[in-house]
């Protein structure tokens, strides 16, 4: 999608379709919707009378101009309640409106700036979030698809501004909207990729591409350099697979001078969970072609570190593995040495995340890695706990995981704080090792997160359960059925924060 500003009059552009919004229960709309209104003799004052157009967040309704003022047709985009406006709302109403658009077969649409005006938010921000939204929600999935079935899709888009004093932002905006946005969606194509065409070796390449095109470092440790360093947990998931585990390494450097300074993100890379000998259900799992969601994450939040480049060291660590079933895969009641020294019984196969996040963890703390945020599809504890509304999070340490609160409340990706009580470590207590790898029926996502204490150690650490947040059941909003790319977003904004102080 082309993406412009311009300075003008919304009424007076030459267009398909030009955007203008509402909040909901106001009757007389003002600022450039009620230009537009008066231009066309109170037409949009009598379908909000008539209770055509409510202003609901997410309404959209397409009126024809019929050569009246310039641009062919009038959207009138709902944005909500006044109260309850912020940037995702902005968001969620853009992915609603190019979708609405490109079924029409529009192609060629102008908007203003939603929330910049009477929703108070600064400019630059509230162009992020449209840009993001109309990103984001013309995403799909259909690159295997033989016939072109898409529903249209907008091509172009004008952002218009009556002030050209606010251009600037409105461009700074675009850029980075755009910037984020598309390293979402590579992150969505990522996890919505079948396991057969995305192993671990085609996740590693994927990475390593990226790499070259933005110019970060980019090193994968392959099998003899796991066994080299003692990566046994990791090892042990993949002993069952005939795919080589690879252990990605992507490293950008913003600012040298502090180069023993370094954000460490890390993500699961299992490109395919069948739950390995404690074999999974059939049903639903093809699922977990995306239980690579967090390595999928943390691949393009370093994408979109390296373009905006924020003065600020990051490293991105995504330990790949399929977890299969297999003559040679590993057995419940085997016993793992990992990276740092600890010992493993391995209780059920399909806690793998842990033991791949385990020695990811520990190889994060060799560099120096410090705060480390991880992030899983890690239980379906976490699902069935908050479905796929928010993310489940965990800390060893409050400063970091309230920044992380900031950066996540920046992008509307919801994160909500789980407790570490040490009561719950007991859990994973195990009779021949310093720890098993589940620790029973009850608080699953909070002993798998204390696991992964054990190897994050003293360094500030966050992990972020991604298991019911990674994927939409439906497309609505910004979101699409299939992947969310959750919390790349976050990571991102988080990296940008951290690196202005
Ligand atoms: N990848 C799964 C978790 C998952 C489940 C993610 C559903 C997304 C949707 C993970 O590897 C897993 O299998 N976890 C087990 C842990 C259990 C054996 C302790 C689980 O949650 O059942
Ligand atoms: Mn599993
Ligand atoms: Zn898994």
């Amino acid at each position: 999608m082309d993406i412009k500003a311009v300075s003008g009059d919304v009424a007076s552009l030459k267009t398909s379709a030009v955007v203008v919004n509402l909040f909901e229960g106001v009757k007389r709309p003002g600022g450039a919707t009620g230009a537009v209104d008066r231009a066309l003799g109170g037409a949009i004052s009598q379908l909000i009378a008539e209770g055509e157009i409510k202003g609901k967040k997410g309404e959209v309704v397409t009126i024809h101009t019929l050569g009246k003022i310039p641009p062919a047709r009038v959207t009138v985009a709902g944005l909500g309640k006044d109260k309850d406006f912020n940037a995702d709302v902005v968001r969620w109403v853009m992915g609603e409106v190019v979708r609405h658009l490109g079924k029409m077969g529009i192609k060629q649409a102008a908007t203003i700036v939603h929330g910049a005006g009477i929703g108070d938010l600064p400019t630059a921000d509230a162009t992020r979030a449209l840009v993001e939204g109309a990103i984001l929600g013309s995403y799909s999935f259909k690159r295997h698809k033989s016939k072109n079935d898409n529903i249209g899709t907008l091509v172009e888009l004008q952002i218009v501004e009556k002030d050209a004093s606010k251009l600037p932002d409105i461009e700074s905006g675009i850029q980075m909207g755009r910037t984020v946005a598309e390293a979402a969606n590579f992150a969505r194509d990522l996890v919505n990729e079948p396991a057969n065409l995305l192993t671990p070796s085609d996740l590693a390449n994927v990475a390593k591409q990226m790499a070259q095109e933005v110019g970060l470092e980019v090193t994968i440790l392959e099998k003899p350099d796991m066994e080299k360093l003692g990566m046994g947990a990791l090892l042990g998931v993949a002993k069952g697979s005939v795919q080589p585990p690879k252990f990605i390494v992507l490293r950008y450097w913003g600012d040298k001078a502090n180069s023993s300074k370094v954000l460490g993100l890390v993500g699961k890379g299992i490109t395919f969970d069948t739950g390995g000998i404690s074999l999974k259900p059939a049903e639903g799992m093809s699922d977990m072609k995306g239980d690579m969601a967090g390595g999928a994450s943390v691949v393009a939040a370093m994408k979109a570190i390296g373009e905006l480049k924020p003065k600020i060291n990051v490293t991105g660590l995504v330990p790949a593995s399929e977890n299969m079933p297999d003559a040679a895969a590993q057995k419940p009641g085997d016993l793992v040495k990992a990276l740092n020294g600890k010992t493993i019984e391995v209780e059920n196969t399909d806690a793998e995340g842990r033991l791949l996040l385990a020695d990811a963890l520990s190889y994060g703390r060799s560099l120096g890695l410090s705060p480390m945020i991880d992030v899983a599809t890690l239980t379906g504890a976490m699902k069935a706990a908050l479905g796929n509304v928010c993310t489940g999070g965990f800390t060893n340490h409050q400063p970091t995981f309230e920044a992380l609160l900031r950066a996540s409340a920046k992008t509307g990706e919801k994160v909500w704080q789980f407790p570490l009580y040490e009561e719950y470590k007991e859990m994973n207590h195990s009779e021949v090792a310093d720890m098993k790898n589940t620790g029973g029926r009850f608080a699953g996502s909070i002993t798998a997160a204390h696991f992964l204490g054990e190897f994050a150690e003293d360094t500030p650490w966050v992990h972020l359960d991604i298991a019911g947040t990674a994927r939409s059941d439906s497309t609505r909003g910004h979101l699409a059925k299939g992947a969310t790319a959750v919390p790349m977003r976050t990571l991102v904004q988080l990296a940008l924060d951290m690196a202005s102080g």
